[in-house]
Order: C-alpha cells, then sequence, then structure tokens
C-alpha cells in the first residue's frame, strides 16, 4: 500500500496573485499537475493533497485526473508537521499488508517518478530522506550526520549553529516512510523551536532515538528538488525545464538552431532528421514526421505533420493535419481542424480555417478559405476569399478537383464549383460553377475613345 501526500497550504504570498500557488504555470501547465503525474505514476493508493483554504480552482482542476484524489484543508499554517497531520485520516494503513507514505511538496514539480521509487524502496524499515548538496543551502534544513555517516538529525536554518549552517547537504523537504511509524512520530511532534512550528523534520530526532537506521537518497538531476516560491524562481525553473527537454529532443535525433530558443508548452514528438529553427513554441500534442523542416518563430498547437513537410518562418498552426511534402507559410495561419493533402502548398498571407484541403492544392498567396471543402491539383488564385459568414451563419464552400480560381475572386457560400471548372479572375461567384467550363462574373472591359482628364 502506498500513500501519497502533497504539502501545499503554504499561503504563496510572494507569488503577489490570486490564483493558488501550485496552479501557476510551468510550462503552460499548473505546477501541482506535474506533482500528481509523477505520483500517480507510482500507483498509489491514496493521494491526499493539504491546502490553506477552501479552494474552488484546485478541486475544479484535480477534477481533471482520473484518480480519486484527496483534498484536506489545514487552516493555519503550524508548519509542515501540523500540515501532514491534516493527512492522516486519508491515509490508508493495514496491519497485515505493509503501508508507506511519501511527502510531497505541491510547488517542488519536477522530482521525477523514478527518484520518489527509489526513496520508497529506501524506507522499509523506517524514515528516508531525499537530499541535496548545494553551493548555497542558505534558508534549508541542514542534514546533521554523524561520524559514521548516519543521519543523526535535521537543523532548520533559523534553529542551526554556525557549524551547521557551513553543512552543504540539505532536506528537500521529501520523505518516505512506513505509514504506522510516521503516524506514531507525527502525534509526539512539538513546537518549541525558533519559528514555533510544528516541524516535520523532527521525526527525523525521533526515528534515531528508537534506535533506527535514517536512510536517504539523492535526485538524479538537481533540479528536480527546486521550488517555486516567487515568480523569478518560476521563469528560472522554466528555463531549466525547457533546457532539458530540448536535451531529451537532441538525444533523440533532433537539430534545433539553438536549444535555449524553443518552448515545448506540452509534448512534442519527432521522428527522425527533423529540424526547428529558433523561437518556435509548441503546445498541446504535436507531432513531427521525419525530415520535418520548421522555420524560425512558428507556434504549433495541437498539430499532426507527416514526413517531408516545410513549414516556413511565422506561421502559425493549430489543431491541423498536414500530409506529406506539404509545404507552409511563411506567414501561413491554420486552425481550427485544417487538413492539408500531401503535396500541397500553402503560402504567404493565406488563412484557412475549419477546411479539408486535397493533394497537390496551391494557395500560394493572400488569401482566405474557411469551412471550405477543396479537391486535388486545385489552384487558388491570390487574394480569393471565401466569404463563408452572412453575419449570422457559416456555410461551406466546395472547390472540385482540377477547378482553377483566378486571382481576387469572391465565392459567396454555399456555392460550389465544379471539377475542372475555371473562375475567371476577378468573379464573384454566387451561383455554382459548373464543372469544366470558364465562369466569371466580371462586366467587360471598355475603353472611351475620346475621354479626356480633367484639366485646369
Ligand atoms: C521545509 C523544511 C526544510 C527544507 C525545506 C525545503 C520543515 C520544518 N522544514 O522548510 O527542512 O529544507 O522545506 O524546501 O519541514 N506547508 C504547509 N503548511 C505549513 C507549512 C508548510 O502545507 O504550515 C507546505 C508548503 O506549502 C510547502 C511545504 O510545506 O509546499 C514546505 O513549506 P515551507 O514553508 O517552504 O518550508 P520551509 O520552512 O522552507
Ligand atoms: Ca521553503
Amino acid at each position: 500500500m502506498l500513500n501519497v501526500v502533497i504539502l501545499a497550504a503554504g499561503l504563496g504570498t510572494r507569488m503577489q496573485s490570486n490564483i493558488p500557488k501550485v496552479l501557476h504555470n510551468l510550462a503552460g501547465r499548473p505546477i501541482l499537475g506535474y506533482v500528481l503525474d509523477s505520483a500517480l505514476a507510482l500507483n498509489p493508493t491514496t493521494i491526499t493533497i493539504v491546502v490553506g483554504k477552501e479552494s474552488g480552482q484546485i478541486k475544479s482542476f484535480i477534477g481533471n485526473f482520473s484518480k480519486n484524489i484527496n483534498i484536506v484543508i489545514q487552516s493555519e499554517q503550524l508548519g509542515t508537521g501540523h500540515a501532514f497531520k491534516q493527512s492522516i485520516p486519508n491515509l490508508l494503513d493495514c496491519p497485515d499488508n505493509y503501508s508507506s507514505t511519501l511527502v510531497l511538496y505541491g510547488d517542488v514539480p519536477l522530482v521525477r517518478t523514478a527518484t520518489m521509487d527509489r526513496l520508497l524502496k529506501s524506507c522499509k524499515n523506517g524514515l528516508s530522506i531525499l537530499t541535496s548538496f548545494l553551493n548555497d543551502p542558505n534558508g534549508y534544513g541542514r542534514i546533521i550526520r554523524d561520524h559514521n555517516g548516519c543521519i543523526k538529525k535535521i537543523v532548520e536554518h533559523k534553529d542551526a549553529n554556525n557549524v551547521e549552517l557551513n553543512i552543504k547537504e540539505i532536506n528537500t523537504g521529501i520523505i518516505a516512510a512506513p505509514t504506522s511509524m510516521l503516524i506514531k512520530w507525527i502525534s509526539k511532534l512539538t513546537n518549541n523551536n525558533m519559528q514555533g512550528e510544528y516541524y516535520l523534520t523532527d521525526i527525523v530526532d525521533m526515528a534515531v532515538s528508537e534506535g533506527l537506521f535514517v536512510d536517504s537518497r539523492f535526485p538524479d538531476d538537481y533540479w528536480e528538488i527546486l521550488g517555486i516560491n516567487n515568480h523569478i524562481q518560476q521563469v528560472k525553473l522554466e528555463r531549466i525545464w525547457q533546457e532539458e527537454q530540448a536535451r531529451v529532443l537532441m538525444d533523440a535525433g533532433v537539430t534545433l538552431s539553438d536549444y535555449k530558443r524553443i518552448d515545448i508548452r506540452g509534448s512534442l514528438k519527432c521522428s527522425k532528421d527533423v529540424f526547428i529553427d529558433v523561437g518556435c513554441i509548441f503546445e498541446g500534442n504535436v507531432q513531427l514526421g521525419s525530415n520535418v523542416k520548421i522555420g524560425p518563430y512558428c507556434v504549433l498547437k495541437d498539430v499532426n505533420i507527416a514526413d517531408n513537410v516545410i513549414i516556413e518562418a511565422y506561421s502559425h498552426l493549430s489543431s491541423v493535419t498536414l500530409g506529406a511534402g506539404v509545404q507552409v507559410g511563411p506567414f501561413s495561419r491554420l486552425c481550427k481542424g485544417v487538413n492539408i493533402g500531401s503535396n500541397s502548398k500553402i503560402g504567404n498571407f493565406v488563412e484557412i480555417k475549419n477546411s479539408v484541403f486535397g493533394k497537390n492544392s496551391k494557395a500560394n498567396h493572400l488569401t482566405y478559405i474557411g469551412d471550405s471543402h477543396i479537391g486535388s491539383n486545385v489552384n487558388i488564385g491570390a487574394g480569393t476569399i471565401t466569404c463563408n459568414y452572412d453575419g449570422l451563419n457559416k456555410h461551406q464552400t466546395i472547390i472540385e478537383d482540377n477547378a482553377f480560381i483566378g486571382s481576387s475572386s469572391q465565392l459567396v457560400a454555399p456555392v460550389k464549383v465544379g471539377a475542372g471548372a475555371t473562375l475567371g479572375a476577378g468573379t464573384t461567384l454566387t451561383h455554382d460553377a459548373p464543372a469544366d467550363q470558364l465562369t466569371l462574373s466580371r462586366t467587360r472591359q471598355f475603353s472611351v475613345v475620346n475621354w479626356r482628364r480633367p484639366g485646369k
């Protein structure tokens, strides 16, 4: 049995915000989400978050998770030991079934599941603490070891003497212990210290007095234990996390022009030989096929891209599927469920919304296509506009295979252009254009022979 307790009742005053601290974002997602995801991967029997006050925002956020997550309220912030105590009624502890409890912090988002797992494996017979060495241990509780290297106690920074203050091994705050022992120790905590708080860390002393060996583990990466208390720490951790994600991509074979100039706010999966230029932002779920090239300053959200696609600079794609060999941009906007068939070309200043665009078709310049179904081998001339909205409803435009739309045409939907049809430039199409015929709606050109410009 495994209980996970996430302490998150701290007031988070340094965020200067009406949003609870643990709902502030890291890489586009609330920090609490990271802690929950990593903890849930351990498949715990119970999971409890200790919060400072009733928060509808936190409740609705945890509603997104499939597992039942308990919330308990610590109405007065009397210390980490007191916070943990509030979770005890939710812990499952059964005498004939070994039960351990892992304590995490809601504002320390990047601890890996593997690190949590290692700590849990090391706590079978007693307490185990996740510790770390910091060049600047200011503010942290220090790990005090005896001459054999065994942990004796944790001294909080404010309670530490000069010798103790020089110790660089710190308590990350993340601990694991058998549930029954933890509950027993917590009941004995006092607040007899500099801060007048119930310190969770005082249980170390108790375990040692009982003759137990207090174990410890390190995280794999230093950033796993970093917390967020203010916006500076938030952006610093954001940069560390973005760099880590960039590293994972590069390890998987992706070429980045600059690993410090990419932002992934979600999941980015790449096949072989992908190239990504500077300043791109990836949101939601993005998948890139092999040999895809993304130019500078593109934003891609929930996009699925097949092999050999080129996206040129400053393109914005949201809810889009691109077939193999498609070329997009520069300065294209594709959104709301656009599907572009293989080898088609969408050029500069072209916006396509909620439309299917067939194979080998082109809209190279300055065009708006909305709510449309475009066939294969279609050529859409510069300045074409589908007039899909009548002020109240949206209507569909259908352009069948091999059609040619002359430049600067307006297609007033609902309207259909038959297969192989040609629209002359400047046509305002209000009725269907028959297949294989030329349709135009302009007035005939004429010249006035003896006309003179007005003069002075
Ligand atoms: C705590 C540890 C310290 C450790 C440091 C790591 C104790 C006594 N000290 O210190 O050894 O080095 O974390 O960051 O445990 N919280 C509550 N209710 C409270 C107080 C805190 O829920 O009454 C929560 C906070 O929201 C936070 C976590 O517990 O998630 C740690 O609280 P914080 O005040 O930052 O702990 P420190 O005193 O800095
Ligand atoms: Ca702290």
